[in-house]
């Protein structure tokens, strides 16, 4: 689906963060690909895209898209067993999409901690920070995103 949807076209955001009920490991574990994988083709399907934070502890997600899509995603989420103390920190109008480009991006606290190291400005992940959650985010994700330099 087309994921030019702007404001005036109901643009949607959540931002919410959880508490990990299973043992998940690093990215690559067999869990959190299974999440993934649903994730994405739901998301692309409905017009959703995002980034989805975990530390091993913690989840934190922004879920964006049309209000009905999002809302509809949540809702599942929200009834998922995997997670619990879903703690919704934003939720509603949005002018623009900051994922745009990933259906569901996956960022893991080693990745940001490797970040970290060559950008020490890098801000803190902290909950009801938003901005500074995308602007560690969007730097993590930068480098996979960017066309491969000649
Ligand atoms: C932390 C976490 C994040 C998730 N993110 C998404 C997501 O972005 N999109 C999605 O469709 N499902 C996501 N899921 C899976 C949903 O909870 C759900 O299993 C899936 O959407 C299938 O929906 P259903 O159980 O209502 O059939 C996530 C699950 C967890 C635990």
């Amino acid at each position: 689906m087309d994921v030019g949807t702007n404001r005036s076209e109901g643009l949607h955001r959540i931002v919410y963060d959880s508490v990990v009920a299973v043992p998940f490991g690093d990215a690559g574990d067999r869990d959190i690909r299974a999440i993934l994988e649903v994730a994405r083709s739901r998301n692309a399907a409905l017009g959703v895209t995002g980034a989805l934070f975990c530390d091993g502890a913690y989840f934190v997600q922004l879920l964006e898209g049309p209000a009905e899509a999002v809302e509809a995603v949540f809702a599942s989420i929200q009834a998922d067993p995997r997670h619990t103390d879903i703690r919704v920190m934003e939720r509603g109008p949005a002018e623009t999409r900051w994922f745009a480009a990933w259906h569901m991006a996956m960022v893991t606290e080693a990745q940001v901690a490797q970040m970290r190291r060559t950008n020490p400005d890098l801000p803190a992940l902290q909950p009801y920070r938003t901005a500074e959650l995308v602007a560690t985010l969007t730097e993590v994700l930068a480098p996979h995103w960017l066309p491969p330099r000649k």
